[in-house]
């Protein structure tokens, strides 16, 4: 019986490295589009703002007063989705005979704290720090708030259906500035 030779159990050795290194390649394409796949949710719920109806143009009366509108939208928070949920509200008012809404959030842009219509109906209060606003969003001095209450763009349908482009901005800053 003879031995094998040195340099052929070395080359038994490289050949079998290859082919786990060779293997090892092979597998980095599905296990890559499987980690793609599985992070794809969280990139996509960075996704642009999109119009959401809130309400019909008869339940907002072109009396010059607010009303406020829940805004309800399916939200997908990375893997799970939850159909029709409350994301937020926005203060809805037009003038007379307008057909033209005016859209504000009601989040406060001071720490981000919901914003009330006062009983008397004649200027907004933010209950947290008191920042008070009139009713087509100016500050009303003094106020802790660093900017006017945040206007959403707003379109009425032909069909008398009020959309609103839902966004967040950032708080306590001056400018307005959409949150990522
Ligand atoms: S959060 Fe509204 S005044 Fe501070």
């Amino acid at each position: 019986m003879t031995r094998p030779h040195a340099s052929d159990s070395r080359r038994g050795f490289l050949a079998k490295a290859a082919a786990i290194a060779c293997g090892g390649l092979a597998t980095l394409p599905p296990v890559a589009a499987g980690l793609w796949a599985f992070l794809d949710p969280l990139r996509r719920t960075r996704g642009a703002a999109s119009f959401l109806p809130v309400a019909d143009l008869a339940a907002v009366p072109d009396d010059g007063l607010p009303r406020q509108f829940p805004v309800i939208t399916d939200r997908v928070d990375a893997w799970t989705g939850f159909a029709a949920e409350p994301v937020g509200a926005v203060y809805l008012r037009r003038e007379k005979g307008s057909r033209d809404v005016q859209a504000l959030s009601a989040t406060c842009p001071h720490a981000g704290c919901f914003i009330d219509l006062e009983k008397s109906g004649r200027c907004f209060r933010c209950p947290c720090h008191n920042s008070s606003f009139t009713l087509d969003g100016g500050i009303v001095a003094p106020s802790p708030s660093p900017r006017v209450m945040d206007q959403l763009e707003c379109r009425v349908g032909r069909n008398g259906e009020v959309e609103v482009k839902w966004q967040k901005f950032r708080a306590g800053v001056a400018e307005k500035v959409v949150q990522g």
